[in-house]
Formats: C-alpha cells, sequence, structure tokens
C-alpha cells in the first residue's frame, strides 16, 4: 500500500503576513516542482489569505491551525470551516495538544470541529498523544485508543480516507526529545489497528498517520523508514526553510 507522505509545517503563532509570505516564496523557489511528498503549510489565521495567493499554482498545500464548528455567528474571535475553506487551505489542525493544554479543547470538541470540516471539504489533520506522565504510568495506549476513538466518533467510514492523524507525544513537543522511531511505530501501529477495528481495515490501510514532536533534519530520515510512519507535523523546525525543505525531502532508507 503506497501512502504519499505528507509533511507539515505547523507556525503556531509565529510570522507576521508579510513574513510568511516571504517564508513560502523562499520554500517554492527551495523546492521546485517537488511532488514525492505532500507538502503543507500552517500559518497563523491572518496570514492565510496572503499565503494562499502566494500559492497559488504551486504544489504546496495550507492548512489553517484550528476552525469552530459552526458555520457562522455570534462566536467573537472564532473563524468557521467555511471561511477556512474559502480563504484557500485544503487541511485544517485540529486538537492540537496546545489547543487542548490551554484552550479548554476536548475529544468531544474536537469530534465536533472534525465533523464540521469535513462537511464543509476540509482534510482534518488530528492531533493525539500523551503526556510524559501518562507515558511513565504505562497508560500510552489506552489514552491514545481512547483519544482516537472519541474523536472519530460517529464518522462515516469514507471520512477516513479524507483525515489525517498526527501523533504527537506531548513530552516530545518543543523539547528537543523525540520518540525513537521505535516509541513512535509502536503507537502508529496500534492507531492504525484501533482505526481498523473501529471502521474498516481497508480505511486504516489508506490512513496517513503523521509524527510530530521534535523532528528535525537529523532524525526525519530514521523516523520516516517506520512503515507506519507517513509523515510529520513539525514546528520550530518548519520555521525554517532549510530545515523544513531538508525535512520535505527526506532520505528514504
Ligand atoms: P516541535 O516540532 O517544535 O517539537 O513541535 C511539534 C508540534 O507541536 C507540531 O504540531
Amino acid at each position: 500500500m503506497m501512502r504519499t507522505p505528507i509533511m507539515a509545517g505547523n507556525w503556531k503563532m509565529h510570522k507576521t503576513a508579510r513574513e510568511a509570505v516571504e517564508f513560502v516564496t523562499r520554500l517554492q523557489k527551495e523546492l521546485g516542482d517537488w511532488e514525492e511528498t505532500e507538502v503543507v503549510v500552517a500559518p497563523p489565521f491572518v496570514a492565510l489569505a496572503p499565503v494562499a495567493e502566494r500559492l497559488q499554482g504551486t504544489k504546496i498545500a495550507l492548512a489553517a491551525q484550528d476552525c469552530f464548528w459552526e458555520e457562522q455567528g455570534a462566536y467573537t474571535g472564532e473563524v468557521s470551516p467555511p471561511m477556512v475553506r474559502d480563504v484557500g487551505c485544503r487541511y485544517v489542525i485540529i486538537g492540537h495538544s496546545e489547543r487542548r493544554a490551554y484552550f479548554g479543547e476536548t475529544n468531544e470538541t474536537v469530534n465536533k470541529k472534525v465533523k464540521a470540516a469535513l462537511a464543509h471539504g476540509l482534510h482534518p489533520i488530528i492531533c493525539v498523544g500523551e503526556s510524559l506522565e501518562q507515558r511513565e504510568r504505562g497508560d500510552t495506549f489506552t489514552f491514545v485508543g481512547r483519544q482516537v476513538k472519541e474523536c472519530l466518533q460517529g464518522l462515516e467510514e469514507a471520512a477516513i480516507q479524507k483525515m489525517v492523524i498526527a501523533y504527537e507525544p506531548i513530552w516530545a513537543i518543543g523539547t528537543g526529545k523525540t520518540a525513537t522511531p521505535e516509541q513512535a511505530q509502536e503507537v502508529h501501529t496500534f492507531i492504525r489497528g484501533v482505526v481498523a477495528e473501529t471502521f474498516s481495515p481497508q480505511g486504516a490501510e489508506v490512513l496517513r498517520i503523521q509524527y510530530g514532536g521534535s523532528v528535525k533534519p537529523d532524525n526525519v530520515d530514521e523516523l520516516m523508514a517506520q512503515p507506519d510512519i507517513d509523515g510529520a507535523l513539525v514546528g520550530g523546525a518548519s520555521l525554517v526553510v532549510e530545515s523544513f525543505a531538508r525535512i520535505v525531502r527526506f532520505e528514504r532508507r
């Protein structure tokens, strides 16, 4: 089964609109007509429109870092799936651990957002992952299994092919401490198994599962050599053109 690798840069709260446009201009030049991996950038909301304009006609796809579940209404500060779609996004990151930690996101709100995103033609990148405490207690599989089930609850089987799951162990985010390729592979296989059981083995087979957490040019190759790692969701290293480009063009082992 060939799953096209997907490399996404989650810029979090970094770069102004002007810096974002400059960045993608340089990234595009660096990558040229590269098409072996799918490349996605997720700038802050206010940079989406100018970046979308600059990316027109290129192979680089755009993602939002979040969206609300309602289409419109009195929800001050929120951005809806149709708005995200309209501005030119193909993807939307949902349920990042920072949103869960600082903004009260739960599996239930993630599930609502995933459904709304899919209903408006967006491809959700759904984030799951355990804390250090949970890993040390031996709760990784129970916790991540529940996250996957609850976040995907009530979805149709066909939806599985449209989404990406990102496994991001919280202890590896921004810490420089990556999960070993074996640790990541183990959880990725487990997630694929949960999806196979809950939906279908065929759906699980095509589902792309990204790893996230201190992915850098010098560890991407060994991570991508694992059979169930289909890409990376990159924070820090996606903010620099050279390092993100190197991650995009990882070496197959
Ligand atoms: P870092 O790559 O900076 O560890 O961040 C990972 C992440 O949270 C991507 O969504």
